[in-house]
């Protein structure tokens, strides 16, 4: 059944009376679309969770207007919180905290600590200012699918299941926020995104690199971001990632893809591949294009008859590590370099 509102930037109070009501509503922001419900309210929660078919042990993202609402929901903050939000916030970065009790376990998977952020969006800040709580919102995707950077990818796999999407456009990174643990003694990058490690190590120093980001988990192996150990990200056709210099991996799908296969790549290799399935996702060197082409070029696939899926993938500087990862868990870590 059809039943989800498509809603406009003209109704965000409608928006906020559905979340303080306990409904759920679909939420731009920066990075993609959010499922967001009332953080502090335990039953609206679970409805995120029966949505998306999500696990119920991975935590859910508090989403806040402004900074000064932290020591509402958490404590313990340390210093270098304050850093980041002063430079990043609002922004697509997510700090994980110590917790008040106040966060519901059913918000945090049963932790006691809580990832925090400021979104940028406007759409995004006015909802979450009218509804007056913290919005608990994971990306707006089916679980296990690429996360949605439109309110009509966020229709594909929402329609019928929550209350309403708020239509704020398509979404300017394109990627999932960067997330940073600041419970251990050394920041830990737990998810790259739109704040790149570059920038994070700039304001705190040393950050350490989950090994989550860059390899695939193994049976057994406890994650610190749960969410991490879940196949993610993932067309239905296998993907393969090809890793290396551009002019290599191209070369090397062009010498194997067969016909009809899917093929992701850059926009200078796109004659390469003429009895392929193509989604550019923009020039070599431009990777904020990328990222925010990403999802949708894995998402087209599942309209099409593709087999298997080939990548380009560019390398680790800047928010390429993002691409890198994302594209990684696509593929199940079937990375072959070049
Ligand atoms: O950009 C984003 O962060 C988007 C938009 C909607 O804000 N949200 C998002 O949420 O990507 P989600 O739930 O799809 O991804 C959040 C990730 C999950 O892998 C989860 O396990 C991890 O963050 N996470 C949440 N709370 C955590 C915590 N307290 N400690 C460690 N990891 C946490
Ligand atoms: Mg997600």
């Amino acid at each position: 059944m059809k039943t989800t509102k498509l809603l406009q930037e003209a109704d965000v109070q409608e928006a906020a009376q559905i979340i303080r009501a306990g409904g759920l509503v679909g939420m731009p922001t920066e990075t993609v679309y959010g499922l967001g419900a009332n953080g502090l309210d335990p039953a609206a929660v679970a409805r995120i969770f029966e949505a998306k078919g999500r696990p119920q042990d991975n935590p859910l993202i508090l989403h806040i207007a402004d900074p000064v609402w932290l020591e509402r929901y958490c404590r313990n903050i340390p210093q270098s919180a304050y850093l980041l939000a002063d430079r990043f916030w609002p922004g697509p970065l997510t700090m994980v905290l110590s917790r008040r009790s106040n966060v519901p376990n059913r918000t945090t998977g049963g932790l006691d600590t809580v990832g925090m952020r400021c979104p940028s969006h406007p759409i995004a800040l006015r909802l979450i200012r009218e509804a007056d709580v913290p919005i608990a919102a994971p990306s707006g995707n089916t679980s296990g699918k690429p996360s949605p950077t439109t309110a009509q990818h966020m229709l594909e796999d929402m329609d019928g299941k929550i209350d309403a999407i708020l239509d704020g456009g398509p979404c300017s990174v394109g990627v999932e926020s960067t997330i940073v643990d600041l419970t251990c003694s050394i920041p830990r990058l737990l998810r790259p995104g739109g704040v790149t490690l570059e920038d994070l190590t700039q304001v705190l120093g040393r950050v350490e690199v989950d090994p989550a980001v860059t390899q695939l988990m193994k049976a057994g192996d406890r994650p610190r971001a749960p969410g991490m150990k879940y196949r993610h990200y993932a067309p239905k056709a296998p993907v393969t990632v090809i890793t290396g210099p551009a002019v290599r991996t191209a070369r090397y799908i062009a010498r194997r893809a067969q016909a009809g296969d899917g093929v992701i790549c850059f926009d200078e290799y796109q004659d390469l591949f003429s009895k392929q399935v193509v989604e550019t996702l923009g020039a070599a060197e431009n990777l904020e294009e990328q990222a925010r082409r990403l999802f949708d070029a894995l998402r087209a696939f599942d309209h099409t008859e593709a087999a298997a899926i080939w990548a380009q993938c560019p390398d680790c500087k800047g928010i390429g590590l993002a691409i890198m990862n994302r594209l990684n868990k696509a593929a199940g870590f079937h990375i072959v370099e070049v």
